[in-house]
Formats: C-alpha cells, structure tokens, sequence
C-alpha cells in the first residue's frame, strides 16, 4: 500500500463550471478511485483560484463585490461536483483564512531568504492567462488563447528570482525525477528552460483583489504564487509547519508537518498551464525546501466539433446539459472514452449520442439485462461453478479465465499510465467478448433442453459481468454498484475486500439469486 496524491488545476471563478473543467475533474476522480480500490492512502484535491486581476474586473462587469461574485460561482463549482459525483477529499477555496495566512507565511519565508526582491519589471500581461508573456508567445500580437492584445506593464514588484533554481529543475525534468508526461509536452518544457529561465514578478501594486505581502501591505501577491500553494494549504499545511528557520542552509528537501501527502503524485492539468506548472511551482517549493511534484499529466483539450468551447462562438456545454440527457455516470463515461487522453479531442452531441448507444444501452446495459433474463428462466438449474477447478467451460476450454486475468494486467498497465480511454477500453472488451460468447453458447437451447451445462455458462457469464463491472467501478460508481446488488453482491462489502481479491475468478457465489431490475442504459432514439 503507498500513498496517491493527486491535484486537478483549481478553476477560475470567472466563469461557471464548463466540460473542459468537468474533463479534468472526473479524470482526476477516476484516478482517485482507482487508488483507493487498489488500497492505496489516497487525497484528492481541487477547488477555486479566486484572486487576481481576471476576477475582479468579471466582478466588475457583474456589478458585484469580489468576494460575493467569488463565493457564487465556488458555490456553483462545489455543486457540480456533488452533481458528478466527484469523490474529492478537499475543496480550496484561495479566499480561505488559513490558505490566505499561509501563503503569507510562505512568501515570507521566501523573501527573508533572499529569493523575492523588490524591483523594477516590464513586461507584456495577459489578463485572460495572468501571465507576462515573450513576444514570441504572440500571434499577430495577440495572445493565442485569449485573442487579446496584452497590456504593456512597467511597474514596481517584488520578484521571485526562480532563474537561480532553473539548472536543478533542468536535470529533474531531464532524467524524469519531476516527470512530465505526455513525452512531447516534456521535449517542449526542455526547450523552454534551454531558452534561459527569466525571474517572474510576484506582486501587484494595483490590484487590490489579493493577499497582501506581510512586509509591503502596498501590494498583492502575484495571483499563480497564491493558487499554486493550494496544493500544500489544502493538507493543512500553514506556511511555517516543518520549515526551519534561517539560515536556511544545507537543509534539502524537507516534509512539512501534518503534510504526510505531499509532494502531490499526480498534478492533472491541459496544456495551456503546464508552463506555469514546471517552471514557477517546482521553483517555489525549492525557494520553500520542500520536495517538487513527482508527475504532471498534460491531457488534450475538448474540441466541440472542431472547435475551441468559448462563449462568444457559443458552443460551451455545461456537465448539468449532460447529466440531462445522459445521466451522471454515463456522462462521466463519455468524457472519459471518446479521445486519446493526452491529445486533443473533438466531441459534440452527435458522437455523445452514438457512443451512449453502442457502448452503454446496447453494450453494457443490454448484456446486463439480457444475462439476468436468461437466468431467471433457468428454473430447474442453478449457476455454478465448473467445480472440478480445472479453470475451463463448460466446454473444456481455458481461454475463458485466462483472458480475464490478462485484461486486468492490461488495465493495470493502462491505467497506471493515465491510458485513461485505453483502460476502459478493455471493459468494452469484455462486453463484446461475452455477447460473442452468449451467442455462440446458446444458453437459451441448453435451458430448453435443461442442460445442466447452461448452469455453468451463465455463472462464466454474471463472474465476467462482476469483472467488467470492477474495472468500470472506478469510472461509473454508481452503475457498478447496481450491477453488483443485481448480481445478488452487497457493493459495502465488496468495498472491503482487497483488490486482490476482488479480481480473483470466483467471486460471484454460486446459486446466487439475479434481479433483473429497470434498464440501465435506455437508448437514445433521436
Ligand atoms: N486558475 C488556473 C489554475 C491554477 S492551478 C494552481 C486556471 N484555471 S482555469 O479555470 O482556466 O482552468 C484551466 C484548466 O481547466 C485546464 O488546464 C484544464 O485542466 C481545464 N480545461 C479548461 N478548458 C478545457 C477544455 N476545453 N478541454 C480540456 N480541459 C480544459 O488555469
């Protein structure tokens, strides 16, 4: 058993929660119940960046007070999770009191050692990204996510001088200690740092929306520096806890009390903040003699039938239009399977509708209600096991357990790797294998002739239902609950079982009694 922690990014309040927000989110959570499943110590982490320029100026034209417009829209988030039943272990919130002391205790910390001083920056910001950028990052002068030209900033700050940490996180991002997967978007972070690490301004003297620097109540801190600390606040880490005092010297990495989760394990996020990611966060924690992440994970953007999601094309979709139309688990199901996790993908409710069709009402569902059917017509046979332990069918073949404990390794394998759409691919697997064999096995001649073979068929049929149903489990709580009180299973007990055991042939008990119970995926017509 070890220990998962994992991070989503936390959402800006300038707008309520979209898919592109829920992809991340339900993946993190897939990720989060897979650990616990495999019996890992597991926190999963996420919440709202509420600070900065971005927010207040949307407050603004919303006519309210920050810290209500704030308090709205993380209200809206929290619910939507609830709604998606998002199994997190911590919601922050950067407009908490104790996240807000200890980031000032951490940048403090930060400044009595020399790493933030005051100075003179310039630069190009874009207010949609809350970033300086280069020239080079431009198009046509304008920011390619936000298509805004950035304001020319000369100013007073106070800087963070990360440059001095950039040679350690090289080698760390080189040889995988600070791992960043996909491969290209590490060979694109190397480059970067290639090009020269610049220090980065970490304070505003003009934006009020902030936490104020402990020792200059004039400016705020520089918004990322707060959000980033997120993933050490949300542990109940307070900034000081575990840090030694000056001179700071020879220390290493250093654990913060209380934070046994930390450093996270996993960081989710999409392309457009894994610059900030490698380059400022790690930079920090080295400034705060803490360790760095482990692995950042860069998954694609959703595309709506080719298109960026924005409001002004008006093709944003929300997770409550889905959960409308598809229910919750299915929704989280076709977030995760349509694209390559780690590419971009495009999605739209025509390819929605078509996958819910093949995959969940005539894949999963009907196999479900069509093998509980067969057996409540077997009335002069119970299912049972093949009880000579030979490991074959009713036929005498093998293949049949063999290939269940080989698609386990595979999802394993998968999974592990955040393979996310390939590890549920092998629950389809599964379904299209059992169809093919029901068909081939006609259980329902075996019942009319009263074969006492078909009692053995079915329980291979339900056992490998139960298997497809645990590798959904992490994907569609829900759905695999009720297939396992279909199945005559009790989802609290099967909770406490060790995954080992879980995954061994056999759990399913012979001469269990089957519910049909209501469709749990009905087709969509139209
Ligand atoms: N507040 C910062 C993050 C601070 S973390 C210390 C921020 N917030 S955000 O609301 O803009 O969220 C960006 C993240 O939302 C992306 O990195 C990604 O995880 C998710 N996505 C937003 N739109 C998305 C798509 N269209 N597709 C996939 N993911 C998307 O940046």
């Amino acid at each position: 058993m070890s220990k998962f922690y994992i991070t989503t990014p936390i959402y800006y309040v300038n707008d309520k929660p979209h898919i592109g927000h829920t992809y991340t989110t339900v993946a993190a959570d897939a990720m989060a119940r897979y650990h616990r499943m495999i019996g890992d110590t597991t926190f999963f982490a996420t919440g709202t960046d509420e600070h900065g320029a971005k927010i207040a100026k949307k407050a603004k034209t919303e006519g309210k007070e920050p810290a209500k417009y704030a308090d709205e829209i993380a209200a809206q988030f929290q619910m939507a999770w609830d709604e998606m039943n998002i199994s997190n272990d911590g919601f922050l919130r950067t407009t908490d009191k104790a996240h807000k002391k200890a980031v000032q205790n951490a940048l403090q910390y930060m400044y009595d050692k020399g790493d933030i001083v005051k100075d003179k920056y310039e630069g190009l910001y874009c207010v949609g990204c809350e970033q300086f950028k280069n020239e080079k990052d431009l198009i046509d002068g304008k920011c390619p996510d936000h298509q805004t030209v950035p304001e020319k900033m000369s100013e007073e700050t106070y800087v963070f001088k990360m440059s001095k940490y950039a040679d350690k996180l090289l080698k760390m991002i080189e040889s995988d200690e600070l791992k960043i997967r996909p491969q290209a978007r590490k060979n694109e972070i190397v480059s970067f740092y290639k090009e020269g690490l610049k220090d980065v301004s970490f304070s505003r003297k003009n934006v009020k929306w902030g936490i104020q620097l402990p020792w200059d109540k004039s400016h705020t801190a520089y918004v990322w520096s707060d959000a980033f600390l997120n993933y050490l606040t949300i542990l109940g880490w307070d900034g000081s806890g575990g840090i030694l005092p000056p001179p700071y010297e020879g220390g290493g990495a250093r654990r913060a009390e209380g934070v046994e989760m930390f450093p996270p394990d996993i960081q989710l996020m999409s392309k457009d903040i894994l610059r900030v990611h490698a380059t400022i966060w790690p930079a920090m924690l080295l400034s705060l003699d803490l360790p760095v992440q482990k692995n950042m994970f860069v998954h694609g953007f959703f595309l709506i039938d080719g298109q960026k999601m924005s409001k002004s094309i008006g093709n944003v979709i929300s997770p409550a239009d889905l959960v409308k139309r598809y229910g919750v688990d299915a929704t989280r199901y076709l977030l995760m399977s349509p694209t390559t996790f780690g590419r971009d993908g495009d999605v739209g409710y025509e390819k929605f509708d078509e996958k819910f069709n093949a995959d969940l009402a005539n894949g999963l569902g009907n196999l479900v209600a069509r093998s509980i059917t067969l057996v409540e017509k077997m009335q002069n046979v119970n299912i049972r096991m093949k009880n000579d332990n030979s490991k074959t069918d009713a036929w005498g073949k093998e293949e049949f357990y063999h290939k269940v404990d080989v698609s386990w390794s595979g999802y394993k394998d998968f999974i592990e790797v955040l393979e996310i759409d390939k590890a549920l691919q092998q629950a389809l697997v599964q379904i299209k294998f059992l169809d093919n064999y029901i068909t081939s096995a006609k259980p329902w001649e075996l019942i009319k002739d009263n074969d006492e073979r078909v009692g053995v068929v079915m329980y291979n049929v339900l056992e490998r239902i139960r298997h497809t149903a645990l590798m959904l489990w992490p994907f569609m709580p829900e759905t695999t609950e009720e297939i396992m009180r279909r199945l005559g299973l009790d989802p609290n007990t099967e909770k406490t079982k060790d995954f080992e055991e879980l995954i061994e042939w056999g759990g399913l008990k012979p001469g269990t009694e089957v519910k049909k119970g209501e469709s749990l995926f009905p087709r969509l017509e139209n």
